[in-house]
């Protein structure tokens, strides 16, 4: 979907400030410092940057799963005007379903292990909207087949066990798809797929965008996905955005050292097209700084490859505007680099 051939509407999810903190043998880890972004009507939001730069953390924070004892999350989250970060647990479990979807990493975090997965489909529907039994069960089964699940009447009765990995997601995105979110959150949803069910599932969500007008965020390291169905994408490093803006915005002229090493677009880090194709997000060489010890100045510094300015390791350089963008999107960079400053 493009978020630009719609009128201006209310944003589904509007993210402002979010902090997560969690506690930890070795001190508290700054986990998410300070994310602010939007997810409008229709409009998908890839989130990239390396492992353990705290994506996840990041949306589960958002619907409130983590654990209290560890985690405390501040900010604001507002899903189609109400704060989910202030919500009470009894709204917070209305909200998901209608409210917002999600996709984990690992399936059998979402499925119950005891229950065949046409219960959990048919319990998820009925849940959230006035249906028989009957129909709840020709819907789960439509969604299944949707997912590209083979013979799904009999995968009704089946228990997650019985099922593969692959075939475990599938599932688990039928249940987040099955109540037509207004926000669908999708972590790694598609990664370990083939391509051609991945392509099935990223049309299937894109048709619900179109019909129901679904904000998505989609975590991906897949390139290639990114350029596919994104509208904007959101660059992670520490816990920070330290860029976001439209595909065409981020992939053609990425701003941060960071973005710039990830598409391999830094001319000591130079990836050549492979076929004529986009390569995958690359390495970046050094490891991210642990979430404990975060460094003082611009995040990246202490792995930067084009650090110059004496600003980078004493002081955070904001999110700042960097030009109208495409389709009035604005692009945005933390970087006190020439290449952020002078665009
Ligand atoms: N329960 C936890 N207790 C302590 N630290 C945690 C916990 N969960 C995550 N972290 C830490 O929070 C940081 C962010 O983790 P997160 O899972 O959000 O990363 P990610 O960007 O999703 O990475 P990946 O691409 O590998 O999925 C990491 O440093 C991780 O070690
Ligand atoms: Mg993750």
């Amino acid at each position: 979907m493009t978020a630009t051939s719609l009128p201006a509407a209310e944003p589904v999810l509007e993210v402002d400030d979010l902090r997560v903190e969690l506690r930890t043998p070795r001190g508290p880890a700054h986990v998410v410092n300070g994310l602010s972004y939007t997810v409008g009507p229709g409009e998908t939001v890839a989130v990239v940057g390396e492992s353990g730069s705290g994506k996840s953390v990041s949306v589960l924070a958002l619907l409130g799963l983590l654990p209290a004892r560890v985690a405390t999350v501040t900010g604001r989250a507002v899903l189609q005007g109400e704060d989910l970060l202030t919500m009470s647990s009894d709204r917070l479990r209305q909200v998901r379903g209608p409210g917002a979807g999600m996709v984990f990493q690992d399936p059998m975090t979402s499925l119950n292990p005891v229950l065949s997965i046409g219960k959990q489909l048919i319990e998820g529907i009925r849940a959230h909207s006035d249906v028989s039994k009957e129909v709840a069960r020709r819907r789960a089964a439509d969604l299944l087949g949707e997912v590209g699940l083979p013979d799904p009447e009999r995968a009704l009765d089946r228990y997650p066990h019985e099922l593969s990995g692959g075939m475990r997601q599938r599932v688990v995105i039928a249940i987040a798809l099955s109540n037509s979110p207004a926000l669908l959150i999708a972590d790694e949803a598609t990664t370990a797929l083939d391509v051609t069910v991945q392509a099935q599932i990223i049309d299937l969500v894109e048709r619900l965008q179109a019909d129901h007008g679904t904000g998505v965020i989609w975590i991906t390291h897949d390139l290639g996905v990114v350029a596919g169905i994104a509208d904007r994408v959101l660059v992670m490093y520490g816990g920070r955005c330290v860029e976001d803006g439209t595909v065409d915005d981020v992939l053609e002229h990425p701003a941060h050292p960071y973005t710039r090493g990830l598409l391999g677009s830094l001319p000591d880090l130079a990836q050549p097209l492979v076929d004529g194709r986009v390569p995958d997000l690359t390495t970046v060489p050094g490891l991210p700084p642990p979430p404990t010890d975060l460094p003082a100045g611009c995040v990246f510094w202490p792995r930067c490859p084009v650090r110059s300015d004496p600003r980078c390791e004493t002081e955070q350089p904001p999110l700042a505007v960097l030009s109208p963008g495409s389709g009035g999107l604005e692009h945005r960079a933390a970087t006190w680099c020439e290449s952020g400053a002078d665009r």
